[in-house]
């Protein structure tokens, strides 16, 4: 295990009708003029956005209201929202959504406390002073309500970039299984699939020794795999509905990704198919994961093998441990799809005509250098080769 710090001090209210209490929270974590930030409409539907505005006039709260984020959320909202808050003075904002709303949020609350254009963030600085944050997450995916990152497409060239900074951790977060109960089964799976993502991200690691974060990643993969199928068959699952949004937060608030080398090539690969063609993230996820994890299994057949057998339940063939590794894979896949998912190119709305930009666009990304990948280092070729793995 490498040296690590962790600090990931959100205050988590977690159950029925926890909602109710975001006044509560925005008074104890100092807010007095509230951002209320939400997407297009689920929130007003559902009521959700009635009792957040009735828990905060309770609190004697004054807020604004700034609805519309899309998912994959765009840079143009983002500068609005800055404006005004700045014109209203607010001092704390509340996110009612999903990662896309938190995100928003996010990127917001650095822009109002930065001189300069929020998107210097995103190409590659960290923010340290942004605006505290509360959400009321309504969708189990992401996982925006625990991390420190955010997540934003630009608008001119349509890709995405993520930025990070602890100062983006959210001061509290309520999560109310129920409210996830009005999702579509595609969006449920999207989250899902997102959630086991970035499981993989953090489990694919070059650091030996790593035995307690590699029980908890397998323990929550066993647990999506447990869990998926029960809400997509009854959306009304409340038990099976707090399993998998506890497991969300735990999967990327990194308290299973310390102390290890991770990857994040399949988020890399598959920012640019939901920028470009507006997918699903976990949709597109669906499709890169086994292409990327076939393209990289000769770099670590073992450890293939052992989420293989620990998580997947194959058998080990020890003559053979690749057949095993690829078991593992497959059983991925065909999880993904009996949830809904797609599996290629053509299921996504993803054009192979555009498999050069795209690869070259994800290859400028996090890292610098023209590679991306933490497990193994892939250059623009290696990543228009996977690509083509999932046509
Ligand atoms: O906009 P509304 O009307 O609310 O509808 C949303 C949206 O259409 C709907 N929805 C959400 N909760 C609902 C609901 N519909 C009915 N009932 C509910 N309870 O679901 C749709 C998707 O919402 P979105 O917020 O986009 O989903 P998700 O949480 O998957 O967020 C995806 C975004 O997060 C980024 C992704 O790249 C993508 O842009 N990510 C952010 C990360 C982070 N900040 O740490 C990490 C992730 O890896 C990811 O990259
Ligand atoms: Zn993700």
């Amino acid at each position: 295990m490498e040296n690590f710090t962790f600090y990931a001090p959100t205050y988590f209210a977690f159950g029925k009708d926890t909602e109710n209490e975001t006044g509560k929270y925005v008074s104890r974590f100092g807010g007095s003029k509230v951002l209320i930030h939400y997407g297009g409409g689920s929130v007003v539907r559902s009521g959700l956005l009635e009792r957040v505005k009735d828990s905060l006039k309770n609190e004697g709260i004054d807020f604004v209201e700034l609805g519309g984020v899309r998912p994959n959320p765009r840079s143009g909202l983002v500068y609005e929202g800055i404006e005004l808050c700045r014109k209203e003075q607010v001092d704390f904002i509340v996110a009612v959504g999903g990662g896309s709303v938190i995100d928003s949020s996010k990127a917001i609350a650095a822009g109002v406390l930065y001189d300069g254009d929020f998107w210097d963030y995103y190409e590659g600085g960290i923010v340290e002073k942004a605006l505290p944050i509360g959400t009321v997450v309504t969708i189990s995916a992401a996982g925006s309500e625990g991390s420190a990152d955010s997540v934003i497409t630009k608008e001119e060239g349509m890709f995405k970039r993520a930025t990070t900074g602890e100062a983006l951790r959210p001061k509290f977060t309520i999560m109310n299984p129920a409210l996830t109960q009005t999702l579509p089964a595609y969006q449920t799976a999207c989250g899902i699939t997102d959630i086991l993502a970035h499981l993989y991200e953090r489990y694919l690691t070059n650091t030996s020794e790593v035995e307690v974060t590699d029980r908890m990643i397998e323990a929550l993969m066993m647990t999506m795999i447990h869990e998926g199928p029960r809400v997509i068959e009854d959306p009304n699952n409340y038990q099976a509905r707090a399993n998998i949004m506890w497991a969300g937060m735990m999967a990327h608030n990194n308290s299973c990704g310390v102390g290890r080398t991770q990857d994040w090539t399949s988020h890399d690969i598959e920012h640019e198919l939901s920028a470009l063609y507006d997918c699903a993230h976990g949709a597109g996820l669906a499709v890169v994961m086994p292409a990327v994890f076939t393209y990289n299994l000769q770099h670590d057949v073992n450890r293939f093998a052992q989420v293989a057998t620990r998580v997947w339940g194959c058998q080990m063939d020890f003559s053979n441990p690749e057949r095993t590794a690829l078991e593992g894979i497959e059983a991925l896949r065909r999880f993904l799809t009996s949830l809904g998912m797609p599996c290629n190119f053509a299921e996504l709305g993803a054009n192979p005509e555009d498999i050069e930009k795209l690869a070259h666009t994800a290859c400028y990304g996090d890292v610098n250098d023209g590679s991306l990948g933490g497990f193994v280092k892939l250059n623009q070729k290696d990543v228009e080769n996977i690509y083509r793995l999932m046509v």
